[in-house]
């Protein structure tokens, strides 16, 4: 999980060191935003150690903008989280204004955003306060605390910040990212593939297919949301990732095979969904062609089959299949279920009205035993549909497994 982490000016800013060490414990990278106030309470230097990523303060810093500007950080984020959050902060987060780079952030993200407050006593209470407070959790904003105790000013109440060990574990939680604990595939471990791959001719050119990745990042969604631990290993897409997915970028099918294999051992379902260029140039010419022919010749070898090898594997996961065909779609798709030895395949129709790039799709899915077709419908909603789905077959052939209930209705068998 990308988590932005934004200190603004109150005495517990000290306690952050901590938290970024509590939150990268439990896998989290965490570039740190701090208001100019902050840095009375607690040095630059000392969170970029324990970061280990520079120090973001300044929304004019042209040298920090040209490598990652405040809006692809706002992108970045799987999440923003605020501690402490001083009075002021929340206020300019109530009111949305953006003097700063953090408060510019938070209005330019669609990542959650959960905050820690931390002040005295009296000004938590102050109805100011509390109004701000109120304001932002109507807007759906995480109000992490504040713990009940004794206070840096000396006094003793409501107002100290929750200890970064308790904010991490919140946050951390897959309940947090959205994922549901007790969802079906709570403890499983699913490996998607997605978008096309690139291989290269020369510097300039390559050969690849014509795929959105749009279908493969919606599965990892849907995926993540059922519970599973999500891998998502991806060509090269514009899309954003998918919160709560472990993204792994590749660009060519050899890279996408590596990198499957790689994580494989401990998958419990492998989805192929990246549409994997069958053949690459035999050699990579080092230098830009020249056109200096009419007619030229490129020999292409056949790339690794990245889900019939996973198939082939003695302890092979479930695993998933794709068949986007212009004809003979049904056929075609039956062929790949037997000859890759799949436990389930992912048929659609490709052409100029449907498949690639668009948002909707139509699929029919099929498996030894048994099919189900769904209509025309938006990709996230086919993924949420074809996860349901996959999940029950998932438990259904691998019987050692306890099944939870499902919702599957009418499954033609
Ligand atoms: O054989 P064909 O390419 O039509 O099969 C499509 C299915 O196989 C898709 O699930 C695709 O992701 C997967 N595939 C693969 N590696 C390849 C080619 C296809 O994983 N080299």
């Amino acid at each position: 999980m990308n988590i932005v982490l934004g200190i603004s000016g109150g005495i517990a800013a000290y306690k952050t060191p901590e938290l970024v060490r509590r939150l990268r414990e439990r896998g989290a990278d965490v570039q740190i935003v701090m208001t100019a106030s902050a840095e009375e309470f607690v040095t630059p230097t000392s969170l970029q150690a324990v970061s280990g990523r520079p120090i973001r303060s300044n929304l004019w810093d042209k040298e920090a903008e040209a490598a990652m500007s405040h809006i692809e950080l706002a992108r970045w984020a799987d999440l923003v989280l605020i501690a402490p959050a001083t009075a002021e902060i929340m206020a300019r987060l109530a009111s949305g204004g953006a003097p700063d780079l953090l408060t510019t952030l938070c209005l330019a993200t669609e990542a959650p955003i959960a905050i820690a407050p931390a002040m005295n006593r009296v000004m938590w209470a102050n109805p100011a306060v509390q109004a701000n407070r109120k304001t932002l959790e109507k807007r759906g904003m995480q109000i992490l605390g504040p713990d009940h105790g004794s206070q840096a000013c000396g006094e003793t109440g409501a107002g100290r910040m929750l200890d970064p060990d308790v904010i991490a574990d919140a946050v951390c939680s897959p309940e947090f990212a959205g994922a549901s604990a007790d969802g079906v595939l709570a403890g499983k471990t699913v490996l998607v593939t997605a978008g096309p791959t690139r291989e290269p001719i020369d510097p300039v050119r390559y050969i690849t297919n014509r795929s959105s990745g749009k279908m493969g990042y919606a599965i990892a969604a849907a995926a993540h949301a059922l519970g599973a631990r999500v891998i998502l290993i991806s060509g090269p897409v514009s899309l954003q990732e998918p919160r709560g997915a472990d993204v792994v970028h590749v660009e060519t099918a050899e890279e996408m095979h590596a990198a499957t294999h790689e994580r494989i051992a401990d998958v419990d379902i492998f989805i192929a969904a990246a549409a994997v260029s069958d053949y690459r140039p035999s050699e990579a010419s080092a230098q830009k062609i020249k056109k200096t022919k009419d007619t030229m010749t490129l020999e292409l070898v056949r790339s690794p089959d990245i889900l019939a090898s996973v198939a082939a594997l003695d302890d092979a996961p479930f695993t998933v299949g794709f068949a986007a065909e212009t004809e003979n779609v049904r056929e075609y798709a039956l062929g790949k279920l037997v000859n890759k030895n799949l436990d389930m395949i992912v048929a659609n129709r490709v052409g100029a009205d449907c498949g690639f790039d668009y948002d909707d799709n139509a699929a029919e899915v099929l498996w030894s035993g048994g099919e189900k077709a769904f209509d025309k419908m938006p990709k996230s909603e086919l993924a949420a549909g074809l996860m349901d789905l996959i999940a029950a077959r998932f438990f259904a052939t691998r019987g050692a497994e306890t099944q939870p209930a499902l919702s599957i209705v009418s499954i033609k068998e």
